[in-house]
């Protein structure tokens, strides 16, 4: 199964860098958003995510033209007719997702591939709301996707194995590294993951250590690239609330249960870089 053309629903942090791995692989990509704003945005990130890359002498600027080229955006779901593999990368509503697999189901061929970056609602679920279950299949992406190797991929119960070997050849065509992951809240990465950084902010919440010395202490002290908390604020406070909720409610089990200052500074509005604050500042 050949995939020359995909399409990315969802022009934020994660559908802005799944857009850009795709075109400098050399594929069409149709990204698509309701807001032209948000495309704006997503096209202005992808610039200076390329630039970085010259800068480090990775890619030239006829390659980084090239990209560029290879991305067109739209607000309509209908450009997406013509899309090989489609991936979901919306906000991690299953209401918002299930709509959006429901509306693309019927533009795309009956080959197409529908896929979700979702972090951790069930693909079982969001394939059966499809005409082709069999055809839709969990791709996990991490943040910031144009540095992060891995992708997680998640059969639901439904996916077979054509779509899965397919989605495989596809990360490595995007020059991933893929790992089989089943169907279960959180999957593998998040499971592990999300509640560290969530005892994170029960730690800081109890008066413990500030945010610095937190994110020191698991940078020096457990070599992490950059401290849990820091680390919330490039995810997304909001993302982050999303994902333990469902682990909460899925697992039943209080180990899960959100930090309460994770919640209300998502109430803040003080939701991570995007936002401008989080545990830390960020001026425009
Ligand atoms: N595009 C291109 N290059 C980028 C980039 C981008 N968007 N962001 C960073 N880089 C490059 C920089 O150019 C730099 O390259 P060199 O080292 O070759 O010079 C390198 O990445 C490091 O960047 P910085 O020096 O700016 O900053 P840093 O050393 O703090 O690294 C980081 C940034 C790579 C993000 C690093 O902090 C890191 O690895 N953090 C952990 C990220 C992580 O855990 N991600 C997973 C999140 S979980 C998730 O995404 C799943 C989910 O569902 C919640």
């Amino acid at each position: 199964m050949q995939i020359n053309t995909v399409g990315v629903i969802g022009a934020g942090t994660m559908g802005n860098g799944i857009a850009q791995i795709c075109a400098s692989a050399g594929l069409k990509v149709v990204l698509v958003d309701i807001a032209d704003a948000a495309l704006d945005r997503a096209m202005s990130t992808i610039d200076a995510s390329l630039d970085k890359l010259i800068r480090k002498e990775s890619i030239t600027d006829s390659d980084k033209q090239q990209t560029l080229g290879n991305i067109h955006t739209a607000t309509d779901l209908q450009a997406l007719a013509g899309a090989d593999l489609v991936i979901e990368a919306a906000s991690e509503s299953e209401q918002v997702k299930l709509s959006l697999i429901r509306q693309v189901d019927e533009i795309v061929s009956a080959e197409a591939i529908i896929a979700s970056n979702t972090s951790s609602i069930s693909i079982t679920r969001l394939a059966a709301a499809s005409s082709r279950p069999q055809r839709f299949i969990g791709m996990h992406f991490f943040n910031p996707v144009p540095v992060m190797a891995l992708v997680e991929l998640i059969r639901g119960l439904q996916t077979d194995d054509r779509t899965h070997e397919a989605a495989r050849a596809f990360a490595e065509t995007v020059h991933k590294t893929a790992i089989s992951v089943r169907n279960h809240a959180g999957f593998a990465a998040n499971r592990i993951l999300v509640p560290m950084i969530n005892e994170a902010v029960f730690v800081l919440q109890e008066g413990i250590a500030s945010a610095e010395d937190i994110d020191m202490g698991m940078r020096l002290g457990c070599s992490h690239p950059i401290g849990p908390l820091a680390l919330a604020d490039l995810i997304g406070l909001d993302t982050l609330l999303a994902v333990m909720d469902v682990l909460y409610t899925s697992f039943n089990d209080s180990k899960y249960r959100p930090a309460p200052l994770l919640r209300e500074m998502v109430e803040a509005g003080y939701l991570g870089r995007k936002s401008g604050r989080g545990f830390y500042r960020y001026p425009a």
